[in-house]
């Protein structure tokens, strides 16, 4: 068992009604829920690793303690840098043993990102890694309100497939109106499905990756809400939408808020109904438990992950 590249799990998964669950990691416990949830459901995991996680944990202790979680699940476990700002920052996590990463070029204009995407792939590739990239932004609560505003920010798919015969990236994350952190709809939750079915039909080889995929369970805000928190007016991707996105060539799809407000609301209640608790270890292992339960329920209800490897 060993840290793998994404390769083999999105050859697996594309073109089958599953997808690999992308979850981030900031620390040990959420890194033993994640990864003892994935070993129960049998399922493929992408570990990744922010640049607020590397700034927060220090990237050696991630990367040790990813490795870590390797040996004590007996897992392939693919280590993915998400949302790398620029080549030297994809260079040092390839250098630093990574198995993926991603290039956000997403603020730059098109050539701009292809020019940036390329240099990552080049040296990525030649040191066994994997590259993500993306195009389009994703839009904040009050932008895609229109279809100017959505061709202004979503992903153009001509433009997707100019973008991966150019570059040679591995797998290409697209804007579709997800956002994010808690807060990705005001009204109605959209999502343009005609426009990610287009993209995948013009490169159906290609693994897209939803980005801002979570649900923000109303069950957690309220649980949080409920022991002391304030998180009003949080919503994200209905589940259903998740499924239907992942038929149509999303085979990476990226969790993070909804890992945060599962062990948020635990670790609360924890310690709103034992004040008289100060073991850091309980709390902790409160939220441990949580995170567990999450990713459960994302790999088997939302991703239909449970029982490929
Ligand atoms: O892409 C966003 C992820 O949720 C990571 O968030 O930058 O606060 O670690 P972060
Ligand atoms: P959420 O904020 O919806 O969990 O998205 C996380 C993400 O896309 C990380 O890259
Ligand atoms: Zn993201």
């Amino acid at each position: 068992m060993a840290l793998v590249t994404s390769k083999e799990m999105f050859a697996k998964a594309l073109n089958q009604d599953y997808a690999i669950g992308a979850f981030n990691v900031n620390n040990m416990e959420i890194i033993q829920g994640i990864v003892d949830a994935a070993k129960e459901e049998k399922a493929p995991l992408i570990l990744q690793v922010s640049a607020g996680a590397r700034k927060y944990a220090r990237p050696a202790y991630l990367v040790k303690l990813v490795e870590a979680a390797v040996i004590d699940s007996g897992l392939d476990i693919c280590l993915h840098l998400d949302h790398g700002e620029n080549f030297d920052i994809c260079k040092t996590c390839v250098d630093d043993g990574f198995t993926s990463v991603m290039i956000d070029g997403s603020k730059y204009e098109f050539e701009e990102n292809i020019r940036v995407t390329k240099e990552v792939v080049e040296y990525a590739h030649d040191h066994g890694v994997v590259v993500e990239a993306e195009l389009g932004k994703l839009a904040g609560i009050e932008d895609a309100v229109n279809v100017d505003a959505r061709n202004a920010t979503f992903t153009v798919p001509e433009e997707a497939a100019e973008f991966v015969a150019r570059t040679g990236v591995d797998s290409l994350a697209v804007a579709i109106g997800t956002s994010h952190g808690a807060y990705k709809f005001k009204g109605t939750p959209y999502l343009d499905f005609e426009r990610l079915k287009e993209i995948h039909n013009l490169i159906p080889d290609v693994p897209l990756v939803l980005h801002g995929a979570s649900t923000v369970l109303p069950e957690f805000v309220a649980r949080c809400n409920q022991y002391g928190g304030n998180i009003p007016g949080a919503q994200g991707v209905p589940e259903e939408m998740i499924l239907e996105a992942v038929k149509h060539g999303v085979c990476k799809v990226n969790i993070d808020t909804d890992l945060r407000l599962a062990m948020t609301a635990e670790v609360r209640k924890f310690i709103q109904e034992n004040p008289a608790e100060f073991d850091p270890r309980k709390f902790l292992g409160a939220g441990r438990e949580a995170i567990k339960s999450m990713v459960k329920h994302k790999i088997s209800d939302v991703l239909n992950g449970s029982n490929k490897l």
